[in-house]
């Protein structure tokens, strides 16, 4: 079922499906629905490869945590992660939260498992100062989309004790600037410039003072080619006030 917590706001939303459909990122409900799985000559083969195994190490990692009963996705997009867990364990409650109306209609169709559920709404305005909570809190492929990682881990702290992040790209602070003018190129070419007005890099050293733990962290250098996924995973855990 999708909720609608917030007002609807268009500013990101109709930017973002632009890309999405210049990207080729936008699938029907079919196809969303056996996401990861995509077949071999698909244009995005590998990273849908990647993204499985981002949610495979989820699923094991949940198998181990019987105590997690709740699990918020924030920016689920069209779903299919949060529906990939609420399958997987129905005896967990799993929302789905995105601004984007047009992708979570898409999820809502797609996915109709009772421990599931869909919100529209602003973490930092309808989620914040609500009675909601989660055990755990997941982001998956979607911390680049928020500006500023401090004001983020603040409003995430009032949600829940556990935050995890993954299949998002973090930097090292030398590698920030040219990863910044690598999107600044690719949305340029893409045609989409202000796209990378919406895009943050975050680096490990923004991590540093939540105490990081690294479920996976990828290797660097010339080790990189044996990494299992370009991207770390990351456990955040709420400090005791
Ligand atoms: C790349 S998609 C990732 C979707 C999904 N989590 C996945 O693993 O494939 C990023 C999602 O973050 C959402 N997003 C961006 N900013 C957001 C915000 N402020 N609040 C909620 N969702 C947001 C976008 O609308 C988009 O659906």
């Amino acid at each position: 079922m999708l909720k609608i917590i917030s007002p609807i706001k268009n500013d990101f939303e109709s930017l973002y499906l632009q890309v999405r459909e210049k990207e080729e990122r936008l699938y029907t409900v079919e196809e969303v629905r056996r996401l990861p799985h995509v077949p071999k000559g698909h244009p995005h083969y590998k990273e849908w490869e990647i993204r499985r195994l981002g949610l495979e190490g989820v699923l094991n990692h949940l198998n181990e945590r019987e105590e997690i009963k709740s699990i918020l996705e924030i920016g689920c997009g069209n779903g299919w992660f949060s529906a990939g867990i609420a399958e997987y364990f129905p005896e967990k409650e799993v929302t789905g939260c995105d601004l984007n109306m047009c992708e979570l209609e898409m999820a809502d169709k797609a996915f109709d498992f009772t421990n599931l559920h869909f919100i529209y709404a602003d973490i930092f305005e309808e989620l914040v100062g609500s009675d909601l909570n989660f055990d755990l809190i997941i982001l998956p492929s979607s911390v680049q989309y928020f500006s500023d990682f401090d004001n983020l881990m603040s409003a995430l702290w009032e949600l829940t004790d556990e935050v995890h992040i993954l299949d998002s790209p973090f930097y090292l602070e030398e590698d920030l600037e040219d990863a910044v003018n690598r999107t600044r190129q690719y949305y340029h070419n893409l045609g989409f410039p202000k796209m990378a007005k919406m895009y943050f890099h975050h680096s490990y050293e923004d991590l540093k003072k939540y105490n990081p733990e690294f479920l996976y962290r990828p290797p660097t250098g010339w080790r990189k080619k044996f990494a299992r996924t370009p991207f770390p995973w990351i456990r955040l855990i709420k400090p005791r006030a």
